[in-house]
């Protein structure tokens, strides 16, 4: 374990505007933080590397789609009917517990074991309430959706959404058309998910209402291959795989290989989940990838990895990437009666046998005149199994009428065909962003007790401020050299802090603190020379540059080039 208080990480993150707790005014409410100046600012950073990653390299494109869903979509999606956690209450004073998380102690895995088998457990080991001591009541399931109604009255049921990825899928038309009836497609989605958690003790990592950012690729299902994985099959991964629960170090390639993942797409976006968290500052050596066991998988899950990173509070998953087959498609389009498929071409049109109902055009002729062709069209448009007992039923002008088989035969004929419909796969990077947030930060922290000092570690991409801009005095002109450099320097995007206040050390800690890589300093030596010195936050090191080119070299040192080189 980490030797990190979370406790004083999160006090600086309140004193210092990074989050606060919501509603503090009126008590506040569990699992639920408002993000402040530094926080946003930390949080926008860490959303454009993934954006950069998936828009930018991957050809990925982006929708917004709403938090509110009417109850068909989680119908179809599985969470109205699975979407639970197992709560018990304590029988004195009634607080309620996620019934698992109460027997961690003695488990591997207590996310598996059933209602029954938690109420054992508690007998067996004795658990008791961690409020009262009082004795736990039985296990339940309880679903985590907010539930609401959508327009006035109770007309129509709706849910907040607890997950931004089935905003993609049904959208799955929409975007199928917008890329030209193609695959791969790739869709990115960032935005607020709420699950009404039981019991959210754990600062950041378990919310009520929290950010994703998801990524959904569809693919042929007959070809998960990614055209970009040679170029990184020899990186290493850190696995957790299901066979062995140990730890190995190897390449994407060899885990492909051994069929330790499942196949090379869902491989390559393990090592760009692992790519994107080393991008934004977490620890190599605090991350590893660990595979869900069979009876832990999702619902609609057929290989699925969570990235793992250790913090104060233990390993804790951050990001799940997950191969879901033809889950979503199917059943939304189960649910909403529409077609979701692609329709994959052959490389040459193929002679394939094909078994349809012919209507008998002869015996349909004579009897039903003018309207024989529409039900001879009608009699064609259904499939052998709509055959029941030798008989088709059809509506005709409102009446259903029955047709024996003088009227239709079921042949089996070669037809050239030139390709097939299927339903793609989903391959989902589902990434928590405000775990991500948090996992960041615990990586970044260092307090010295001893100086009584602390440093946020923070990688300058992510870093909300990037700059510090001093004058040694606020006077003799200085402080205006230096509103001129921190002018040249703060843009959106590359955030400056301009701070006269206190002595250069306290400007200094209060920069380190927050995780601002460098500050520049205007001296007097810049009035008689032209020069300021710049300070980097990791080593403290000092250089003089030429006040001019401030803007230039911060651009330089946010484009990697090392301090040492300035
Ligand atoms: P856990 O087992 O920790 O509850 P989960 O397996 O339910 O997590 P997923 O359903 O896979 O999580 O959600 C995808 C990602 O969304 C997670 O990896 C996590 O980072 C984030 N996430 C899920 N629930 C929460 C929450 N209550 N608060 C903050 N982030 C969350
Ligand atoms: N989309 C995966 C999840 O949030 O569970």
């Amino acid at each position: 374990m980490s030797e990190i208080n979370s406790a004083d990480l999160m006090a600086l993150c309140k004193r210092r505007g990074f989050i606060w707790p919501s509603f503090e005014l009126y008590g506040g409410v569990a699992g639920m933080y408002d993000y402040g100046p530094l926080g946003c600012s930390l949080r926008n950073n860490i959303v454009e590397v993934w954006r950069s990653i998936y828009k930018g390299r991957e050809g990925f494109v982006e929708i917004d789609s709403d938090t509110v869903n009417p109850r068909e979509v989680f119908k179809a999606s599985g969470h109205v009917d699975e979407f639970a956690d197992l709560i018990t209450y304590c029988k004195e004073c009634q607080a309620p517990f996620r019934a698992d998380h109460m027997v961690k102690d003695f488990y591997d895995n207590p996310d598996i074991l059933s209602p029954k088998q938690l109420e054992e457990a508690f007998v067996k080991h004795n658990i008791r309430c961690p409020e009262c001591g009082g004795e736990l009541g039985p296990v339940d399931e309880f679903n985590l959706m907010f539930r609401t109604n959508i327009g006035p009255g109770s007309a129509r049921v709706g849910y907040l959404r607890p997950e931004t990825a089935q905003g993609i899928f049904v959208n799955f038309p929409n975007l199928y058309r917008y890329n030209r009836e193609k695959l791969p497609l790739g869709v990115i989605q960032t935005g607020r998910s709420y699950r009404n958690e039981i019991a959210p003790r754990q600062g950041m990592i378990r919310l009520r209402e929290f950010n994703q950012m998801e990524v959904e690729l569809f693919v042929d299902p007959e070809d998960k291959d990614w055209s970009r994985f040679e170029e990184i099959q020899d990186e290493t991964i850190r696995l957790v795989p299901n066979t062995t629960g140990e730890l190995v170090e190897m390449t994407v390639k060899e885990a492909v290989d051994k069929g330790i993942i499942a196949n090379r797409v869902l491989a390559y976006f393990v090592n760009t989940t692992k790519q994107l968290l080393l991008r934004l500052g977490v620890d190599p050596q605090r991350l590893r990838f660990r595979q869900h066991l069979d009876d832990e998988m999702a619902h609609y899950a057929a290989d699925c990895w969570d990235a793992e990173v250790l913090l104060s509070y233990g390993w804790t998953e951050i990001t799940g990437i997950a191969d879901r087959g033809c889950w979503d498609l199917s059943r939304h389009a189960q649910f909403s009666g529409t077609e979701l498929t692609h329709f994959k071409k052959f490389d040459e049109p193929r002679e394939v046998e094909v078994t349809k109902v012919r209507a008998k055009h002869k015996a349909l002729g004579p009897l039903y005149k003018g309207k024989a062709k529409d039900i001879a069209a009608a009699i064609e448009s259904l499939v052998p199994g709509d055959v029941k007992d030798g008989k088709i039923s059809l509506e005709i002008d409102g009446e259903v009428k029955e047709f024996g088989e003088e009227f239709f035969e079921v042949v089996t004929v070669k037809e050239k065909v030139a390709g097939e419909r299927v339903v793609p796969h989903v391959i989902e990077p589902s990434h928590g962003l405000d775990r991500i947030f948090y996992s960041v930060l615990e990586h970044a922290y260092e307090y010295d007790a001893e100086k009584d000092y602390t440093v946020l570690h923070l990688a300058p991409i992510v870093a909300p401020i990037k700059v510090g801009v001093f004058p040694l005095m606020e006077k003799d002109g200085l402080d205006d050299v230096a509103r001129s450099i921190y002018e040249g320097i703060h843009t959106h995007r590359v955030e400056a802090y301009y701070d006269g206040s206190g002595t250069i050390g306290k400007r200094y800690a209060r920069m380190d603190e927050v995780g601002t890589p460098w500050c520049i300093t205007v001296d007097y030596d810049t009035l008689e020379n032209g020069t300021v010195t710049i300070r980097d936050r990791d080593t403290t090191e000092q250089k003089r540059i030429p006040k001019d080119e401030a803007a230039r070299i911060v651009d330089e040192l946010l484009s990697g080039k090392p301090f040492a080189e300035l």
